[in-house]
């Protein structure tokens, strides 16, 4: 940046003007994120918080599970809110946090009775969900400290996350090398690079686990939101979640999003895939299949904010989960109980249970290979 434009952007800055409100993003300065404290575990281990914020979009990020646990995003009226479900405190998430706004590894979604066979030898995982595995075990990624790492490249301002997982940590072979990129872009769109190695052949599935409500955290349900996904089939489940191997076809089903509808429209639609997941919980298989780039394949839109989050990715499956077992047994970080449908997830990853289904797209990594999967979400309104 010249000293020109500097002296512009600090004089507007003691003006008491924004650098969001001089209009062009690139004459706005990146700000770095900040650091502060947010509390120390059981073992001692302090707790950050980081804070980001790039073309009107603001990021909280903990160190501890890499946890986003606050995106403000502006309406139509340029009003911010947090979009994002969670909690004020470390002891919330540590003691009963449904996975709100986590990294998840090493494998997202269920396996089925925590086990797979890979070349030749049968593995055993954590199983912490019934008679299966899911989200990684008991202590998945979402409940591990990460190394941060902050940076700011060109007008981008960002994190990266560091998290080395050791060979039979959690009952998955191989030491897993993890890193992921949280980027905030001039245009606000929050980024997501993951990339893993390892020293011997194991699976790996990592996405991330927000729970959105673009009319704001503690604003009801969801139902009212519009939803579009491209993809034309999904994976139906058994009652344990677990993919049954079809690759069901949406239309004529309560599935179907190929063109927007609202959340709650068939929500109630008396489907036996309904009842498994008490909503909507499942994987769909998304047209575009697995890129080298971010494709785009789904819109959320809140009608009366005008919030709307648009999700391209590189992977060929994405779970939308419409928020079923909130229960009401949880004050989120606006003071108010989050209920069924407060918040919904679409995490993009592989399919659940890829290891024991040949016929999906494969999750297995080996030594000498780098796991690479991308996310962006753009928001806008
Ligand atoms: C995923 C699963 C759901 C549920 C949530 C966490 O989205 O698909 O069944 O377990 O995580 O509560």
């Amino acid at each position: 940046m010249d000293m020109s434009r500097r002296t512009v952007i600090v004089g507007a800055a003691a003006a008491g003007v924004t650098a969001a409100t001089l209009g062009t993003a690139h004459a706005a300065e990146v700000r770095k994120p900040v650091r502060t404290p947010f509390g120390t575990l059981a073992d001692g281990t302090r707790v950050h918080r980081w804070s980001l914020e790039n073309g009107g979009t603001r990021l909280k990020v903990l160190s501890y599970g890499g946890i986003v646990q606050s995106l403000e995003v502006p309406d139509r009226r340029g009003r911010h809110t947090n979009v994002s479900l969670g909690f004020d405190t470390l002891e919330d998430y540590v003691s009963s946090s449904p996975y709100f706004g986590a990294l998840i590894g090493r494998y997202g979604n269920r396996i089925a009775e925590g086990r797979f066979t890979l070349d030749g030898r049968t593995h055993q995982v954590s199983v912490n969900d019934g008679e299966n595995t899911l989200h990684g075990g008991a202590q998945g990624f979402d409940k591990r400290v990460w190394d941060v790492e902050p940076f700011t490249k060109g007008s981008d301002v960002g994190l990266h996350l560091y998290y080395t997982s050791v060979d039979g940590e959690m009952g998955y072979p191989g030491t897993l090398r993890t890193k992921v990129t949280y980027t905030l872009t001039r245009d606000g769109d929050w980024r997501i690079d993951y990339e893993a190695t390892t020293d011997r052949a194991t699976v790996v599935n990592l996405t991330s686990h927000v729970y959105w409500n673009l009319a704001g955290e503690s604003s009801g349900t969801v139902y009212d939101h519009e939803l579009s996904i491209a993809a034309s089939r999904y994976t139906p489940v058994d009652a344990g979640l677990i993919p049954t191997g079809e690759l069901a076809k949406v239309a004529g089903t309560p599935f179907d999003f190929r063109r927007a509808k609202t959340v709650g429209e068939d929500i109630r639609v008396a489907h036996p895939q309904l009842l498994h997941g008490k909503g909507l919980d499942h994987n769909w298989v998304l047209d575009k299949g697995i890129t080298s780039r971010p494709g785009h394949i789904a819109t959320l839109r809140d009608p009366s904010s005008g919030r709307t989050l648009r999700i391209a990715t590189t992977e060929p499956g994405l779970q939308f989960y419409s928020g079923n077992f909130l229960d009401g047994s949880l004050v989120g970080s606006g003071g108010t109980v989050y209920r069924q449908g407060d918040g919904l997830c679409l995490e993009t990853q592989h399919y659940p249970d890829s290891p024991n289904h040949p016929s999906f797209p494969s999750t297995v990594l080996r030594p000498g290979q780098t796991y690479r999967s991308t996310t962006v979400h753009s928001f806008s309104a």
